[in-house]
């Protein structure tokens, strides 16, 4: 493969106000990093990619090209876009003719503007930019006292995107020649003194950089402020060595569940709910017996790790119901105990109830608890 892609995915998101890098920053379900990637298995012509990240975000990164068919090599980044893309260049794999450099925070990028940049290049361009036309009148201010000037003629500009498309070795060669900090790589070959050709761009393809740039990207993906609900049950079975956990307390004297962790009915059934409203998979994928890390964790575990994955995802819990099933432990003398417990712990009000089945079926029978549960999620707007 003589095509490489580059993707930039390590600047920390400040204008956003994330507290994580913004490239993992949630977009209608799923990391902005894996939007970039998924244009990258979506882009027809064969190329290996290059991903650029933050120290500490290597696995993370990995974990998100995992099953998608395309080379992925990750690399750390550096303190500014110009170091992060000296040391992506530096993992180009062999014989690589032709690089594209694309930054991680523009989702919406459609493979046909891929195609042209990809295009120019094929068509000999050294370096190829996609542009796209200014649509408000522009003028010069003076930063100190505000006053404008007009006569800027606005046919002349343009507003430049990516991915940015270059001969590899002539790209290598100009930054080997060059020191400094550049806003992006065409600025760099022009630095060197080659010529920057251009393509039309897409509007679809604005820079995520504010906040509101993240719901205007949400909306446009059809993505609404619908709420996601998940409803699951669990059941496990008496067990009359162990002592009961149940709604995360200890309830000394009441028969104990069996189970794989602490046995707790009603967090598994919460933890299951939220999964599945979030299209995460369930509690088996997640915790089940081939996770040795999980293996005997209390279910609280469960439950930080699940809003890990949330936050990722770009979600939020709002609510969560639950109804136990069965003849014991009596829930009504420490309802308000566990309900305040189950808030704190899940981040969003939960609600408990209770209720047997007049002696019908394994819960009628005294044989174990069954708990169910509702969850409505949320997008997150921002973080
Ligand atoms: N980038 C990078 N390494 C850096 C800085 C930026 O790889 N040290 C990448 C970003 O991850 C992004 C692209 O360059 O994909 C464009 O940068 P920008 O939109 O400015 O992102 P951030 O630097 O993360 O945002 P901010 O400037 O608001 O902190
Ligand atoms: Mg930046």
């Amino acid at each position: 493969m003589n095509t490489a892609l580059v993707i930039v995915a390590a600047g920390s998101g400040q204008r956003l106000g994330s507290s994580f890098p913004k490239a993992f920053v949630g977009l209608a379900g799923k990391p902005l990093l894996r939007h970039a990637l998924e244009q990258a298995v979506s882009w027809h012509i064969p190329h290996s990619v290059v991903v650029v990240v933050p120290e500490g975000w290597v696995e993370p990164a990995r974990a998100l090209a995992q099953g998608l068919v395309l080379p992925v090599t990750v690399v750390v980044g550096g303190d500014t876009r110009t170091a992060s893309v000296r040391q992506g260049l530096q993992a180009l794999p062999e014989g690589v003719t032709r690089v594209l450099i694309h930054d991680a925070a523009r989702p919406l990028m459609t493979p046909s503007v891929f195609d042209r940049v990809h295009s120019a290049l094929e068509a000999g361009s050294a370096a190829v930019i996609p542009v796209v036309p200014v649509v408000d009148t522009l003028v010069t201010r003076d930063s100190t006292t505000g006053a404008t000037e007009g006569g800027v003629d606005r046919d002349a500009l343009v507003g430049v995107q990516t991915p940015q498309g270059f001969d590899a070795g002539l790209l290598l060669a100009a930054y080997e020649s060059v020191t400094g900090e550049f806003t992006d790589d065409a600025e760099v070959m022009r630095s060197a003194g080659h010529r920057v050709d251009s393509v039309e761009g897409e509007s679809a393809g604005f820079k995520i950089t504010y906040p509101q740039d993240l719901e205007r990207a949400a909306s446009l993906l059809g993505h609404s402020h619908t709420p996601l609900v998940g409803f699951a049950m669990d059941v496990h079975a008496f067990d009359d060595e162990s002592p009961l956990y149940l709604a995360g307390l200890v309830w000394p004297g009441e028969k104990g569940l069996s189970g794989h962790s602490d046995g707790d009915v009603v967090i598994h059934a919460i933890v299951d709910a939220v999964l599945q409203a979030a299209s995460l998979g369930d509690l088996g994928h997640h915790f089940g017996s081939d996770r040795a890390e999980f293996a005997g964790a209390p279910s609280s575990v469960f439950v930080e790790h699940t809003r890990g994955l949330l936050l990722e995802a770009g979600l939020v819990i709002s609510s969560v119901g639950v109804q136990v099933v069965g003849n014991s432990p009596k829930l009504a003398s420490r309802r308000l105990e566990a309900e305040q417990h189950l808030t704190a712990l899940v981040g969003a009000p939960v609600s408990l109830s209770a209720t047997t089945t007049d002696g019908l079926g394994f819960t009628g029978r005294g044989e174990g608890i069954a708990a169910v549960a509702n969850v409505v999620l949320r997008r997150a707007t921002h973080h």
